[in-house]
C-alpha cells in the first residue's frame, strides 16, 4: 500500500509532491514525507499521521528544489511514528528512498550492512536500501552494466539484492540531475511531460501534468534526467520503451455537499446501476432473438464449454465474488469455486479442466489477487494442455491498472473513482457485473428460458428506481437507529442464500469503519455455535426476503429474539409477518430475491455510516486501512 511520487524538471517539486501524495492518500495515511535535493543538499520533511501535518510542517519552508521524492505510508514493519516514515536515508544522509511494499528478506540485509558500518535510525524493512544502494555506490560489485549512470547500477546492483514486492524512488546529493524508479510486483507509472519527468503508484499523480504516461513493467528501472527517461531491466539491458497518451482528464473529486465521501457514495449507487445497465444491455434483444442480451463482448473460446468456473478475491470484492458463485450456479447452472486470493496462492485446488478463472479487485492492485492470478496462468500454461489453457477474465473498476495488464479479458465495473476506504459502489457494481455474465453465460447454454431472462433483466432495470426509493425512506430512520448502538460492542449479521455474502458485508463495514466487533454469519448455522454469543447486548441483523428461505431466516430470527438480542431485518417492505418478528425494520422493495443483494446491501452501509459517524470516527479513511491493499 503506501503511495510514492516523484519529480524532476523546470518546477518547484515540493508542491508537486505535495499535490501527487493527496491523490495517493488512499493508499495509506499514517505518515507522510518529502525529500527534495538543491545546491547539493538533501532537505527532508516527514510528519507523522495524515498529510495534512506533512503540510502544516512544510508551510513557509522556502523550498527551491526542482528534484524530490515523496511518500504517504501504510505501516507494515514499524510503527507508523515520524522516525518510520519515508523517505529514508543512508547513514550519510547523500541519499533518499521511498518504498511501496515489502523487502522480505531485510533482517538478513540489515546484519550484512551493519556489521559493514551503516547506521539504522527506523524499525523499517524499506531502510535497507538506501544503505544497500549507498554500499554499492562505494564499492560496486562485479561487471559494472549500467556504466552511463553510476547511481543506476548502485540501483541495479542493490535490486538484485532484494526479495519481495516493491516499487521505489531514489534521489541523491551526488546525482543532482536523477531520479531512479523501480517496480517490482507493485505499481509505478512514470509521467512524460515537457522538460519535466513524474513518478507515482498511480496516475491521478500525474494526470494534472501530462497524459503521456508509461507503466514499468515487473524488474524495470527508469532512470530519469530533465533531458528524458531511459527504461533498464534488472541486468542492466536497454528496453525501448514509449509512453501512451491516457484518454481520460483527472476529475476533481469533490463531496458535492455529503459529508463524507462513503455517504455520497452511497448515494451515487442507483446511478452507477443505470451507467452499468446502459453499457451491457443489449436493448435490441427480446425472448424471440437468438442473440445475446448482454454485451459484454467478450470471446467465445473464453466462455464456450465451461465445466467450471474459479474466482479469486479479497475483502469485499470476495464477497461478492460469492454472491457471483451463487448467480453463476443458480442461473447459469456451472459449478463455481470462490477462493481467497491469499489463501489460493499457497494452496491452490488441483487444476481442473475448462475452467474460467475470474479475478475480482475494483482497484486492480490488490498483491494478492495479482500473484494468484499470474500462478494460475503459469500452472495451466505448464501443462500445455488444451483442455488446461488460462481462461482469465478480470473485474474491475480500474481497467488501467495491473489487473488491466495481466489479464487478457476485462469487465469494467463503471462505478467511477471511489474515494471512501470503505468499498460501496463499486461493490454494488461488481455484482451487476455478476448478474451480466451469469445472464449471458445462461444465455449461451440456455440453461434457463429466454422468458426467465427477460424476467430478470426486467427486475435490473428497476434496480435504479428501487435504490431510490430505500435510500429515501430510509435515511433519516437509520440515522435516528444509529444512536441507540453508538456503545454495542458487537453485532451479528445473519443472512441465508444470495444474501449470506450481503450479511458478510454487512458485518465487514460495520468493522471496517465503526470498530465494532461484528460477524457475518449464514442464518441455519447461529445454532451451530455463535449462538452462545447472543443476549441484550448483542444486536442481530438479519435479512429476510422472500424466497425459499425467508420463513426459515425468520425462525432463525426468532431463536435470536428468544435469548434477548435486539432484531432488526432488512426486510421486504409492507411485510406483516416480519412486522411482527423484527424489533427494527429496515424495508426494501419486493423484488425477486436474485436480485435482492442490490438493495440489501444499502441499508447495512447506511447503518454502517452512521454508527461510525455518531461515533465521531473518519468514516472515509478509518484507522489501520487503505483502498488498496499491494502487500502481501
Ligand atoms: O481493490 P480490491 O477490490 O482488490 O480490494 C480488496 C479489499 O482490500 C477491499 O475490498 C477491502 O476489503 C475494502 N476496504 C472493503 O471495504
Amino acid at each position: 500500500m503506501c503511495g510514492i511520487v516523484g519529480y524532476i524538471g523546470t518546477r518547484a517539486a515540493s508542491s508537486i509532491l505535495i499535490e501527487g501524495l493527496k491523490t495517493l492518500e488512499y493508499r495509506g495515511y499514517d505518515s507522510a514525507g518529502v525529500a527534495t535535493i538543491s545546491e547539493g543538499k538533501l532537505q527532508r520533511t516527514r510528519a507523522k499521521g495524515k498529510l495534512k501535518n506533512l503540510q502544516i510542517k512544510l508551510e513557509g519552508l522556502e523550498d527551491p528544489a526542482k528534484l524530490g521524492i515523496g511518500h504517504t505510508r501504510w505501516a507494515t514493519h514499524g510503527k507508523p511514528e515520524e522516525h518510520n516514515a519515508h523517505p529514508h536515508t543512508d547513514t550519510k544522509e547523500r541519499l533518499a528512498v521511498v518504498q511501496n511494499g515489502i523487502i522480505e528478506n531485510y533482517r538478513e540485509l540489515r546484519a550484512e550492512l551493519k556489521a559493514k558500518g551503516h547506521e539504522f535510525r527506523s524499525d523499517t524493512d524499506t531502510e535497507v536500501i538506501p544503505h544497500l544502494i549507498a554500499e554499492y555506490l562505494e564499492h560496486p560489485e562485479g561487471t559494472v552494466l549500467a556504466e552511463q549512470s553510476t547511481l543506476l547500477e548502485a540501483v541495479r546492483q542493490a535490486m538484485v539484492r532484494l526479495k519481495g514486492a516493491f516499487a521505489i524512488a531514489v534521489i541523491s546529493i551526488d546525482f543532482p540531475d536523477e531520479l531512479i524508479a523501480v517496480r517490482q510486483q507493485a505499481p509505478l507509472a512514470i509521467g512524460f511531460g515537457q522538460g519535466e519527468f513524474f513518478c507515482a503508484s498511480d496516475t491521478p499523480a500525474i494526470m494534472p501534468y501530462t497524459q503521456a504516461v508509461l507503466t514499468l513493467d515487473n524488474g524495470e528501472i527508469a532512470r530519469l534526467t530533465p533531458m528524458g527517461v531511459e527504461v533498464y531491466d534488472f541486468e542492466g539491458h536497454r528496453q525501448r520503451k514509449k509512453p501512451q497518451t491516457l484518454n481520460w482528464n483527472p476529475i476533481m473529486v469533490e463531496k458535492q455537499g455529503f459529508k463524507h465521501f462513503m455517504l455520497k457514495e452511497i448515494y451515487e449507487q442507483p446511478g452507477v446501476v443505470r451507467t452499468c445497465l446502459e453499457a451491457y444491455l443489449n436493448t435490441e434483444w427480446d425472448v424471440d432473438s437468438d442473440r445475446s442480451p448482454i454485451r459484454l463482448g467478450l470471446p467465445d473460446v473464453l466462455l464456450d464449454d465451461l465445466q467450471h468456473i474459479q474466482i479469486l478475491a479479497c475483502g469485499t470484492s470476495w464477497h461478492a465474488a460469492l454472491v457471483g458463485k451463487y448467480l453463476l450456479e443458480q442461473v447459469s447452472g456451472i459449478p463455481t469455486f470462490v477462493q481467497y486470493a491469499s489463501e489460493f496462492r499457497y494452496a491452490p485446488a488441483p487444476l481442473m479442466p475448462n475452467t474460467l478463472t475470474i479475478g475480482v479487485t475494483q482497484s486492480g492492485e490488490t498483491a494478492d489477487t495479482l500473484a494468484a492470478l499470474e500462478m494460475e496462468q503459469t500452472r495451466r500454461m505448464a501443462t500445455g494442455e488444451d483442455q488446461y489453457a488460462a481462461r482469465m477474465l478480470g473485474i474491475t473498476n480500474r481497467a488501467d491498472s495491473s489487473l488491466g495488464r495481466l489479464v487478457p479479458h476485462l469487465v469494467e465495473t463503471k462505478a467511477g473513482i471511489e474515494i471512501g476506504v470503505a468499498a460501496t459502489k463499486t461493490f454494488v457494481a461488481q455484482l451487476m457485473a455478476f448478474y451480466f455474465l451469469s445472464l449471458e453465460l445462461a444465455h449461451r447454454r440456455q440453461a434457463i428460458s429466454n422468458e426467465r431472462i427477460a424476467e430478470l433483466i426486467d427486475g435490473l432495470r428497476q434496480l435504479p428506481a428501487q435504490l431510490e426509493q430505500v435510500l429515501e425512506s430510509q435515511e433519516r430512520y437509520v440515522e435516528e437507529l444509529s444512536h441507540d448502538f453508538s456503545q454495542t460492542q458487537d453485532f451479528i449479521f445473519l443472512g441465508r442464500g444470495i444474501n449470506y455474502p450481503i450479511a458478510l458485508e454487512g458485518a465487514l463495514k460495520l468493522k471496517e469503519i465503526s470498530y465494532i466487533h461484528a460477524e457475518g454469519y449464514p442464518a441455519g448455522e447461529m445454532k451451530h455455535g455463535p449462538i452462545a454469543l447472543l443476549d441484550e447486548k448483542v444486536p442481530v441483523v438479519a435479512i429476510a426476503i422472500k424466497g425459499p428461505v425467508y420463513e426459515k431466516v425468520l425462525s432463525n430470527a426468532q431463536e435470536a429474539k428468544a435469548r434477548d438480542a435486539r432484531l432488526i431485518g432488512v426486510v421486504p417492505m409492507n411485510d406483516a409477518e416480519a412486522e411482527e418478528t423484527f424489533d427494527a425494520l429496515l424495508p426494501v422493495p419486493d423484488v425477486d430475491e436474485l436480485l435482492s443483494p442490490i438493495l440489501t446491501v444499502v441499508p447495512l452501509q447506511l447503518l454502517s455510516y452512521h454508527i461510525a459517524e455518531r461515533r465521531g470516527l473518519d468514516v472515509d479513511q478509518p484507522r489501520n486501512l487503505a483502498k488498496s491493499v499491494t502487500v502481501e
